[in-house]
């Protein structure tokens, strides 16, 4: 039985599989033609301190995504200062390598520092102040990287469960229109640039509603979006076939392309897994909810295979309108789903 030691590698046998490849082939060029094939990339695979994963990533995958070094609290921890060194190893990986090089994220209620909405002396800031902030962010993020970064997700998970507006600072301090103005800035910055609105769980009925109000919405207010990120923090059972399908057809319906962004498939027995893909609630995992730690029985190996035949067999059927998929980490071991974030 063989036992696949990462994502890239069990998914390189469906595509193998799928596509009636050969064995040998690799996932860019099984999926070439159709879409481009990514993974989530970390700071040290981009400096080549783990020179196995940096290898595995340049043979495999034709497109980057970074993990964390492009997120506000990396790049920009301080209201004066950028921190720009991870970022630009990651970019220059990526055109080393002749990749498509995306850039993640620049508006999200996560992961972001909490002077970005409190003036100095940490009282809340107004509309124009923060919409300020957001401007210059956005130019400063975007415009360094004009013309090498080819697609940016502009807004992160602005979504409630039902569909509704996070209530974020974002939304509580600028408004309903903080989205579209994220687009506006983005634009701005490079106007060449792929833009995206990346969210989980949009398989959902009702917050597959929300999305695609939200879509209808920006884009009759002129938005230059692309795309929609379907994150894909997926298990053995969710989302089905039918609901994948329902959301990849929702969005092709509006005219934008769709990508699965954040790809991963969690084979833990429902009792044991997240049920969200927020990352706070990561902090709850603990050491003995893994009744796998020892390895993964052949039989839930199986099952996993087939649970991506299953997703690449829909991604395959939409090609025309799937630009990319992206695996969320190169390796299980570098899994958020291991708490490493
Ligand atoms: C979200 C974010 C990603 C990553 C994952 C898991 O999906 O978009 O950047 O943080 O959570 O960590």
């Amino acid at each position: 039985m063989i036992r696949f030691r990462s994502f890239a590698a069990a998914a390189a046998a469906v595509a193998a599989l799928s596509l009636g490849a050969r064995a040998q082939t690799t996932l860019k060029d099984a999926y070439h033609g159709f879409f481009r094939i990514g993974a989530a990339v970390n700071t040290r695979q981009c400096a080549g301190q783990d020179a196995a994963g940096a290898a595995l990533v340049a043979a495999q995958f034709n497109t980057i995504s970074p993990e964390n070094d492009l997120k506000w609290e990396r790049i920009h921890p301080q209201p004066d200062a950028y921190n720009f060194g991870p970022a630009d190893q990651y970019v220059q990986f990526g055109e080393k390598n002749h990749m498509f090089i995306v850039g993640h994220n620049l508006v999200w209620h996560s992961q972001v520092p909490r002077w970005v909405f409190q003036d100095d002396q940490a009282k809340p800031l107004d509309r124009d102040a923060l919409l300020k902030r957001m401007h210059d962010h956005i130019m400063t993020v975007v415009g360094r990287y004009k013309g090498r970064i080819g697609g940016w997700d502009v807004v992160n998970e602005a979504l409630n469960e039902d569909g509704t507006p996070r209530r974020s600072p974002w939304l509580q301090i600028i408004g309903d229109d903080y989205i579209q103005k994220a687009f506006e800035y983005a634009h701005e910055a490079d106007p060449q640039a792929e833009l995206y609105y990346n969210d989980y769980n949009l398989e959902n009925d009702a917050k597959l509603k929300g999305a695609v109000e939200l879509v209808r919405k920006l884009k009759a207010a002129g938005a230059h979006i692309t795309a929609v990120g379907l994150q894909g923090h997926d298990n053995l059972e969710w989302p089905t076939v039918a609901q994948q399908e329902a959301a990849i057809l929702a969005f092709k319906a509006l005219g934008v392309k769709v990508s699965i962004s954040e790809l991963d498939v969690d084979v833990l027995p429902a009792a044991n897994r997240q049920p969200t893909a927020d990352v706070s609630a990561t902090a709850v995992a603990a050491a003995n909810s893994n009744p796998y730690a020892a390895g993964l029985p052949d039989s839930v190996q199986q099952a996993l295979a087939k649970r991506y035949a299953e997703l690449f067999g829909v991604f395959l059927k939409y090609h025309d309108v799937m630009s990319r998929v992206t695996f969320w980490g190169v390796t299980d071991g570098d899994s958020w789903k291991n708490d490493l974030n």
